[in-house]
C-alpha cells in the first residue's frame, strides 16, 4: 500500500472493493507509464536522479508495459488503481530506486494527466471514425445528387427537396462536431503534472520540458485548478451527447423513410434484424440502437456535471468517478460510429417511392412565388393561393386540376402560364441561391465538404490495450 504508514489496519474489504478503480482505471496504463517515463526524465533533468537511476526506472516502466501488453500482469489485492498497481509492480522489477519515482508527484497530478493522455489518443481515433461517416455521407450524397423527395416541417409534406441536399444536412453537422472537438482538443492537451497534490512542486521541476516531452502543449497555469479541473472532461461528454443526438435524429428519420409504407430508403440486410415470430420483419435495429444510445451519454454528461456541482476546492474521491462516464461515451462512439457510416454507405435509394410521395399540395409556395413575380405582394398571394388550395379541396381535385377560370376569378394575376408551376423538379431547380436544394447549390455544398475532407489529416488509428481481466 502506498499510504499504509500512518494506518494500524488495512481498510474493510468491502470499503476496499467501494474504494478501488482498478477495474476500470487499468486502461489508462499506457498513459499511467507515459507519464511516468517523462516524469522521471524530469526528475534527472532537475538533479534528483542519477542519469543511471533513470533508465532504471525507465527500463523497469517498459517492463511493466509489455507485461500489462501481454497479458501477464498480475493484479494483486492493494492494487487500488492504475497508478498503485504499476508502482507496485516497478518496485517488484527495479527494487527500492522505485520509490523515488513518486518525488513530488501526487496521484492527482498524476491522474489528471493520464486521463488527459488517453483522451488525447481516443479523440484522434474518434476523429477519424467521424471522418468516415462523413466521407460515406458525401458519397451518397454524390451518387444521388439529383432524387427529388418531399422535406417536411412539423413532419407534413412541406417543399419538395433532393435527398442528397437532406443527405447534405448531417455532413454539416458533423462538420461542427469536428470543429467542436477540435476545441475539445486545444483544453486538453495542458499538462497538470508537476501540480503536486495541490498547491505545486517543490522540487524546481521544469514543468514546460515536462509537459513538451509528453505532447502537451502548454502546462496548467494553477496546480490547484490544475489538479481537480474536469472541464476537459465535461466538454468531451457534451461533444459526445451532441455528436449521439446527432446521430439519433439521423437514425430517427431513415426509420421512418424505411418504413415500408413511406419506403424511401430500404437499410441493408447486414444492418437489420428479423423477427422471431413475425416471418416478414425487417427490423432496423442499428438505427433504433443509434436513437437509444443517446440516454447513457447524455447519462454520462449529465452524471459527471453532477459530481462536480457540489465539490469543495481540492482533489477530492468523487473525481474518481469521471472515468467511467468517459470510457462508456468513448466505448459507444467507438462502435457507434462504423455502424453508421456501414448504415449510410450500404443505403438502398429508392427515388421511385419518393415521387410518389410527392404531391402538388407541396408546390403551393411555387404557386405564390408565382404571383410574386407578377407583382402580387407575398403575404396577398400567400392567401391566394391558400383560396385555391381550399377549392381544390372542395372539389376533390389536385391544385393543378383546378380550371383557369377558377384561379383567374380568384385573382386575375393567375394566367394559362401558372401551370407550369406543377413541376416538382423546376421548383427545386429554382432554389439555386447557395445552401438551397437545387441540384447546382448541392452540387457546390458537396465541393465544399470534400475540400474539407481533403484538409483533414486521417489520423493514425491506434489499437487498444488493456489488462485482461484485471
Ligand atoms: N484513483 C484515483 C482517481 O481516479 C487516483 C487519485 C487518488 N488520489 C487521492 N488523493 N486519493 O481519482
Amino acid at each position: 500500500m502506498l499510504w499504509g504508514g500512518r494506518f494500524s489496519k488495512g481498510p474493510d474489504e468491502r470499503m476496499r472493493r467501494f474504494g478501488d478503480s482498478l477495474p476500470f482505471d487499468h486502461r489508462l496504463y499506457r498513459a499511467d507509464i507515459q507519464g511516468s517515463i517523462a516524469y522521471a526524465r524530469a526528475l534527472a533533468r532537475a538533479g534528483l536522479l542519477t542519469p543511471e537511476e533513470c533508465q532504471r526506472l525507465i527500463d523497469g516502466l517498459t517492463q511493466v508495459q509489455a507485461e500489462i501488453d501481454g497479458g501477464t500482469f498480475q493484479v494483486r489485492p492493494g492494487d487500488e488503481d492504475i497508478h498503485t498497481a504499476v508502482e507496485r509492480r516497478l518496485h517488484e522489477l527495479i527494487g527500492p530506486v522505485a520509490g523515488k519515482l513518486h518525488t513530488g508527484r501526487s496521484r492527482n497530478d498524476q491522474v489528471a494527466t493520464d486521463l488527459r493522455l488517453y483522451l488525447l489518443e481516443r479523440i484522434a481515433h474518434l476523429r477519424s471514425a467521424l471522418l468516415d461517416l462523413q466521407r460515406a455521407i458525401v458519397n451518397q450524397a454524390e451518387e444521388h445528387l439529383d432524387v427529388v423527395m418531399p422535406g417536411y416541417t412539423h413532419l407534413q409534406p412541406a417543399q419538395p427537396t433532393l435527398f442528397s441536399h437532406w443527405l447534405m444536412s448531417f455532413f454539416w453537422k458533423f462538420q461542427r462536431d469536428q470543429d467542436r472537438l477540435t476545441d475539445v482538443e486545444r483544453r486538453t492537451r495542458v499538462c497538470p503534472l508537476g501540480s503536486g497534490a495541490l498547491a505545486g512542486n517543490p522540487f524546481g521541476i521544469d514543468r514546460r520540458a515536462l509537459a513538451a516531452d509528453l505532447g502537451f502543449d502548454g502546462v496548467t497555469e494553477n496546480s490547484l485548478d490544475g489538479v481537480e479541473d474536469r472541464d476537459f472532461v465535461v466538454e468531451f461528454l457534451a461533444w459526445a451527447a451532441l455528436v449521439q443526438v446527432h446521430l439519433s435524429n439521423l437514425a430517427e428519420t431513415l426509420i421512418l423513410w424505411a418504413n415500408p409504407s413511406l419506403g424511401f430508403v430500404e437499410i441493408d440486410e447486414a444492418y437489420a434484424t428479423g423477427s422471431s415470430i413475425m416471418p416478414q420483419k425487417k427490423n432496423p435495429d442499428s438505427l433504433e440502437l443509434m436513437r437509444g444510445k443517446t440516454g447513457r451519454i447524455v447519462g454520462d454528461l449529465v452524471g459527471l456535471l453532477t459530481v462536480l456541482k457540489g465539490l469543495p476546492s481540492g482533489y477530492n474521491k468523487d473525481l474518481q468517478e469521471d472515468k467511467e462516464a468517459v470510457f462508456d461515451a468513448v466505448d459507444t462512439l467507438t462502435v457507434e460510429l462504423p455502424v453508421a457510416t456501414g448504415v449510410v454507405r450500404t443505403l438502398r435509394v429508392r427515388p421511385d417511392r419518393m415521387a410518389q410521395a410527392l404531391d402538388d399540395g407541396m408546390l403551393a409556395t411555387d404557386l405564390a412565388d408565382y404571383l410574386v413575380r407578377k407583382g402580387v405582394p407575398f403575404r396577398q398571394s400567400h392567401a391566394l393561393v391558400g383560396q385555391a388550395v381550399r377549392q381544390a379541396e372542395e372539389r376533390g381535385i389536385p391544385l393543378k386540376e383546378l380550371p383557369l377560370d377558377v384561379y383567374q376569378a380568384i385573382h386575375p394575376a393567375f394566367e394559362e402560364d401558372l401551370y407550369a408551376v406543377f413541376d416538382f423538379r423546376r421548383s427545386v431547380e429554382a432554389r439555386a441561391t447557395e445552401g438551397g436544394t437545387a441540384p447546382s447549390a448541392v452540387q457546390a455544398q458537396i465541393e465544399a465538404a470534400r475540400a474539407i475532407l481533403r484538409n483533414t489529416k486521417h489520423e493514425a488509428r491506434n489499437t487498444e490495450h488493456e489488462i485482461r481481466d484485471a
